[in-house]
């Protein structure tokens, strides 16, 4: 593309700290062969705090016409009690993904040359989650009875639609195919017996019509061992949207911390904008004090721009990363990290 017409969503907390330097260094990427057109969007916590508003129809509908969404972070501190728990995060962040289909929650994961990992023995680990994204228990389809009493009951079901899981497989089998030819289900078919069986089902169906790509299965919780004993036999790694969400927030730990870990809120039909953000929240504990590291939304943004056919200047932007973070020195704050790195892409 010649243009990009990019809604930008800061949020709260860090959001609004790490997207200015994502943004930075998305321009200083596209310098003047692009032309970037950026439109901010205030939603969030502190913007329902202020109007009430989460997300009305008509800035849904705003946010449709554009290429793109760069998004940071929104929530709030966890003792803050003006806000209901997780309002902004169903009633914005959710509604937003299932609104625009964003079917394939792509959650790359990378442990960078000089990047130390937690782990004594990591190996090379370079594995990207392919996160179900508009199902799972994330449908709100629950409820509560007798609410307050001892007998109190309260349901969350699962959401698992042929359709919906088979989409998000074939991408799965897609980027195995054009990566090392290795996909892992991972599910918990042992408890959970019907998702288990048609997740499976569609995993040998799909299977077939992709024989270069290698597929086995492993039940969520010996996944967990797995991630920390030997990460490196894993290639594409396809799940639900809960279990999805649980593993890439190990997978960002052991491949050197949630400040470096990216995702991408696909639509890969494209008859919405996808959205681009970093895995991590809007950490209220550190938020407004500069210490973010923004480098998760930096390489989400490069993300966004190989969603939208730029890869030279994706790669720009991730070899940028590499150099950056295999010499960093501690103490460098958030805005000094996005110069960095948008002066080694200009
Ligand atoms: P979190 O990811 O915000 O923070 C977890 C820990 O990681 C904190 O100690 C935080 O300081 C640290 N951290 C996160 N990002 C960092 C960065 N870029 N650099 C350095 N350290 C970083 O998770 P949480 O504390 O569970 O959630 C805080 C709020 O964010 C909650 O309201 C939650 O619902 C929300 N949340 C939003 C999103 C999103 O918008 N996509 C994702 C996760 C959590
Ligand atoms: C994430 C977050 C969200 C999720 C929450 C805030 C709804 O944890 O993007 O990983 O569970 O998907
Ligand atoms: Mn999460």
């Amino acid at each position: 593309p010649k243009s990009i017409d990019l809604a930008v969503i800061p949020g709260d907390g860090i959001g609004p700290e790490v997207t200015a330097e994502a943004l930075k260094v998305l321009r200083a990427v596209l310098g003047d062969d692009v032309a970037l057109e950026s439109t901010e969007y205030p939603l969030g916590a502190q913007h329902w705090l202020a109007t009430g508003e989460t997300l009305p129809d008509e800035t849904l509908t705003r946010l449709r016409g554009h290429d793109a969404i760069l998004f940071g972070a929104v929530g709030a501190a966890p003792g803050d009690t003006r806000i209901p728990s997780g309002l902004i995060e169903r009633e914005f962040l959710l509604k937003l993904r299932f609104s625009l289909d964003h079917f394939v929650n792509l959650r790359p994961s990378r442990l960078f040359d000089g990047v130390s990992s937690p782990l004594a023995d990591p190996g090379a680990i370079d594995f990207v989650v392919v996160r179900e994204g508009t199902e799972g228990p994330y449908t709100g389809n629950g409820g509560t009875l007798r609410g307050g009493t001892p007998h109190e009951v309260a349901t969350e079901v699962s959401l698992n639609t042929a359709h919906g899981v088979e989409r998000v497989v074939r991408d799965a089998f897609q980027r195995a195919s054009a990566r090392r030819g290795k996909l892992t289900l991972v599910h918990k078919h042992n408890v959970l017996v019907y998702a288990g069986h048609l997740w499976r089902r569609t995993v040998e169906a799909v299977a077939l019509e992709f024989p270069e790509v290698t597929h086995d299965y492993l039940h969520v919780d010996a996944a967990m061992i797995f991630l920390v004993t030997d990460p490196s036999r894993f290639d594409v790694i396809v799940t639900d949207n809960l279990f999805g969400d649980i593993v890439t927030d190990l997978a960002a730990a052991v491949t050197g911390g949630i400040g470096l870990a990216a995702s991408a809120n696909l639509n890969m039909d494209r008859t919405a904008p996808s959205m681009f953000e970093p895995v991590h929240g809007s950490a209220p504990d550190i938020a407004g004090r500069q210490i973010a590291d923004p480098t998760a939304a930096i390489l989400s943004a490069a993300l966004l721009l190989r969603h939208l056919g730029l890869d030279a200047q994706a790669g720009r932007i991730e070899r940028a990363v590499e150099e950056d973070v295999a010499t960093r020195t501690a103490g460098r704050g958030t805005a000094a990290v996005g110069d960095a790195i948008a002066a080694a892409v200009s």
